[in-house]
């Protein structure tokens, strides 16, 4: 890791010490009434940007943080009750108005969605939008030929004994209980109607890449994605998760070069994303699978 450098405004800095409290790390400390990072444990740390902004007299810097990047944050008195009624109300949307999602509104639903945590800061994910009928189309198109190609391959025995070798007994148990029972299904309704119940006909697709060299890189994408759903409902958008998306682009070629996913990139997640076509007018009451408290 590059030796950082957290520096103090030393006409700014009134010693208070709420930027060494804060640091996750324990690089800073305050001498003579002055934060400073404490010799020898500069390259500790991982820029959380907690010092800066913790600092009440913005007397706080980190290299490689971009100032302009930090913002007053709004004071304290948050509604916990609105959130609860969003995120109880968050639906996973699978009818679309047939009208675009504006650019606009996209760019704000990935800006909401990059407030996620991440192990280790910076985000080590990306997002990749397909917009346009065409785009999503032919991603249908791979989704429906590979599901499909896993079922005749998985009709004999030895093409099920080798998904098992490949796939691990986990995640073959999922295809042959799950996957490719929903997929031949929607690859019938498809062929009798034209209608997608794979993405929906969705105006919009994003998918959500993680860069596998760095740390819980599969976790961060994970809640970006939970963040990007709760962004496009509070936005007036609708959203679904579509497991069937990863493991698709994950081993298409073509989709991979067409759409510039580089070799350390790793599809983790997909969303559909338009306007909402079905209004929910019930919330459910819903529960963890367990709660213990020892
Ligand atoms: C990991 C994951 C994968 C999912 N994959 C699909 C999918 O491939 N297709 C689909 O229609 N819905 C998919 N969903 C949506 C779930 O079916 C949906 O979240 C669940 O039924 C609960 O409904 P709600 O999101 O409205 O609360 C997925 C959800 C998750 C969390």
């Amino acid at each position: 890791m590059n030796a950082l450098t957290t520096r103090t405004n030393p006409s700014k800095c009134n010693g208070c010490n709420a930027c060494a409290k804060v640091c996750p790390m324990l690089v800073l400390e305050v001498v003579d009434g002055l934060a400073r990072a404490i010799p020898g444990r500069e390259d500790k740390c991982f820029r959380c940007g907690h010092c800066v902004m913790v600092c009440a007299q913005d007397a706080m810097r980190v290299d490689g943080l971009d100032p302009s990047d930090f913002s007053e944050a709004l004071p304290w008195g948050f509604d916990a009750n609105a959130l609860d009624r969003l995120m109880q109300s968050r639906r996973s949307v699978r009818r679309f108005l047939d009208r675009p999602v504006d650019r606009t509104l996209l760019d704000r639903l990935l800006e909401m969605s990059a407030t996620a945590p991440m192990g280790w800061p910076p985000h080590s994910t990306s997002a990749l939008v397909l917009t346009g009928p065409a785009e999503v189309r032919r991603l249908t198109t791979v989704m429906r030929t590979g599901y499909a190609t896993m079922d005749r391959m998985t009709r004999n025995m030895m093409g099920r004994a080798i998904f098992r070798l490949v796939a691990g007994r986990d995640d073959w148990a999922a295809l042959r209980d799950y996957v490719l029972g929903l997929t031949r299904e929607a690859n019938e309704v498809f062929d009798r109607t034209g209608q997608d119940k794979m993405l929906y006909d969705a105006p919009a697709v994003i998918l959500f890449l993680g860069n596998r060299t760095c740390l819980s890189f599969k976790d961060n994408a994970l809640l970006v994605t939970q963040n990007a759903m709760l962004a496009a409902h509070a936005l007036g958008l609708g959203s679904t998760m579509i497991g069937l998306v990863p493991p698709i682009v994950e081993r298409s070629r073509a989709l991979r070069r067409r759409w510039g996913i580089a070799d350390h990139q790793v599809v983790l997640a997909a969303i559909v994303v338009g306007h909402p076509a079905v209004t929910f007018v019930r919330v459910q009451h819903r529960r963890l699978a367990d709660v213990r408290y020892v």
